[in-house]
């Protein structure tokens, strides 16, 4: 079904045209004074400029119009150029129950779906997380859920650091202090052999410490890096042992965060390619040799700052970053056929993201697919400066979640929040609502911006918080247990409101299908926030308003159950959406 701001817009366009103007100024958009209107189109001044005539002859003749629509109960003009409308209770009703026997729940499909790829730009190996994986877990995630739902076909792609030097620093590491002299792949799978994770950060650690104090051992690191990409015996097998264990180490992270990924591929997975782009780009004459380097120049005459080629090749004959990339968009829009590629990747990253759109776009290696950085912003600590676990570290995800289940375990003894579950429950509990703590309080900010992580007020059980809409969604499910009725049997028809509490509800649950549609345009999961917080408030008003258990009215009481089962399905769409669970009760 189209969202209602498309019906309205039609109606108000069609008036438009029919009383001599242009229809493309009909366009309806909700009220900024919801005292005048629920709804306002704002194109009377420009229709006045672009017809030579009155504003208010002709927000008469379109008045006229609508007046014999039977969707519009009000319509009245308010200068300077201004038609305030209001839908009929009728109209509204029939609405909402169109929404609620739709099983998208008023949420229109693409009218193109494609085939998207979203690089998650993970975390690298051996290094431990930063916050800024932590941001494009959490986000990545949300738009992974919001494209699919809007009918792509998404391919995420954790796309891990897994080569180049850090690597090289840590096999030499290893190396070293296993005494091996000659690498094979037997003394390769000894070395790694009951290596843990944490060893592995230990002794990437060691080595970043060791190869910035002597330039033997940068020589070192950078020999074992060379070993791993011209693939000499036993070094592919090593780096594939120690991925191995990171990897393992990351799935599981990733898994109590809810999140999943369709591939697990990192940048190695490009490098076989490189060498055969670099020489096509060069046949091609797109890229050229410079200083001994080999570059695609990407300036181009309108750029306001300083436009750097993209480096294919560094002198010393090594791949850039930007080289993996572009090796990744040819794989992506070639071989995978992607019709956008999507980088859920820091904003900091945005020249470089520049560089490698323009340089795959004047290549062709990015065919006809789209390519968006969408970027984002840091998780502060109270100090303002990027988030830090309490010891100061960097941070662990594993470390992280422990944290926010620890506070909301806390905390939901605080609010007396279930206190009659057995402690297996309450630890699953704490940990939906430490995640929805977390993941809505990163999501609800615009993601470009930068927000301080602020773990008490996230975890408020009241205010613009995942455990908020946790808590108002597990209200409504115990109404339905109260009146002893499963979800199907929820199935009143609605009649039409008679306050306003309940009015402002079912025009929220109208407007769903513009949210949501406006957060897949935005690629803002804010909208989602925005919207679910607004609908949880609205539904807690009209709950106090309209006392559903104890009506004594039966249609009344039947509609009222059906407000709350059409609220309740919104609301586990819009969590779903965030990545955020519903909890059965708490
Ligand atoms: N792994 C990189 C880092 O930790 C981010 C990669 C971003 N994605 C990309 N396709 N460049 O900074």
């Amino acid at each position: 079904m189209s969202p209602l701001r498309d019906l309205l817009t039609k109606q108000v366009s069609s008036a438009f045209a029919t009383a001599g103007y242009d229809p493309a100024l009909g366009e309806v958009v909700p009220s900024q004074r919801p005292d005048l209107g629920q709804f306002q189109c704002s194109g009377v001044l420009a229709a006045a400029k672009k017809h030579r005539r009155a504003p208010q002859a002709i927000a008469d003749d379109v008045i006229a119009r609508l007046k014999t629509s039977d969707v519009f109960g009000s319509v009245s003009f308010a200068a300077p150029g201004f038609i305030n409308l209001t839908v009929t209770d009728e109209f509204l009703t029939s609405f909402v129950e169109q929404v609620g026997r739709d099983e998208r729940l008023g949420c229109p499909l693409i009218p193109e779906p494609g085939t998207v790829v979203l690089d998650f730009g993970g975390p690298n190996i051996a290094k431990a997380m930063h916050v800024g994986h932590l941001r494009s877990s959490i986000i990545g995630d949300s738009l992974q859920r919001l494209f699919r739902f809007a009918g792509h076909k998404v391919l995420s792609d954790i796309h891990l650091g897994d080569w180049g030097t850090p690597m090289g620093m840590l096999i030499a590491e290893l190396q070293h202090r296993r005494g091996i002299t000659t690498l094979d792949d037997a003394t390769a799978a000894r070395a790694a052999a009951a290596l843990s994770v944490h060893d592995l950060e230990e002794m990437y650690l060691a080595a970043a410490t060791q190869t910035r104090a002597s330039d033997e051992s940068l020589r070192e690191a950078l020999q074992a890096t060379v070993g791993l990409q011209q693939n000499q015996p036993g070094y592919r097998e090593l780096w594939r042992q120690l991925v191995a264990v990171s990897v393992a180490a990351l799935r599981e992270d990733f898994d109590t965060l809810g999140v999943s990924f369709d591939l697990w591929l990192g940048e190695s997975h490009f490098s076989d390619r490189i060498p055969g782009l670099v020489e096509r780009l060069l046949a091609q004459g797109h890229a050229v040799m410079s200083e001994g380097a080999v570059v695609i120049p990407v300036a181009e005459p309108q750029d306001q700052q300083e436009m750097p080629p993209l480096i294919l090749v560094k002198s010393d004959g090594g791949y850039t970053y930007a080289t993996t990339d572009l090796a990744a968009v040819d794989e992506r829009a070639g071989d995978l056929r992607a019709d956008a590629i999507l980088y859920v990747v820091d904003k900091r990253q945005g020249l470089h993201f520049t560089q490698v759109f323009r340089a795959a776009r004047k290549t062709g290696l990015a065919r006809n697919a789209r390519l968006e950085h969408l970027a984002f912003g840091t998780m502060n600590g109270p100090d303002g400066k990027p988030f830090k676990t309490r010891a100061g570290g960097v941070m662990k995800l594993k470390d992280l979640i422990d944290m926010v289940t620890e506070a909301a375990l806390q905390r939901m003894q605080d609010s007396d929040i279930a206190t009659t579950f057995s402690e297996t429950e309450r630890r699953r509990l704490a940990r939906q609502v430490g995640l929805a703590a977390l993941k809505f309080g990163d999501l609800s900010n615009v993601r470009t911006s930068d927000y301080v992580f602020d773990l008490d007020r996230f975890l408020r059980f009241e205010g613009r918080t995942g455990p908020y809409l946790q808590y108002a969604a597990v209200r409504i499910k115990s109404i339905f247990r109260k009146a002893e009725l499963s979800d199907d049997e929820v199935g009143g028809s609605l009649i039409a409101p008679q306050t306003a509490g309940e009015r402002d509800l079912m025009l929220a649950l109208a407007s769903l299908g513009d949210a949501v549609r406006q957060a897949y345009e935005r690629r803002a999961p804010n909208v989602l926030c925005d919207f679910a917080h607004t609908l949880a408030q609205l539904y807690s008003h009209f709950y106090h308003e309209c006392h559903i258990l104890s009506e004594g009215d039966p249609g009344r009481r039947a509609s009222w159950l059906r407000l709350s089962q059409i609220t309740l399905r919104q609301l586990g769409l819009l969590l779903g959406l965030l990545g955020i669970e519903v909890p059965d009760r708490m």
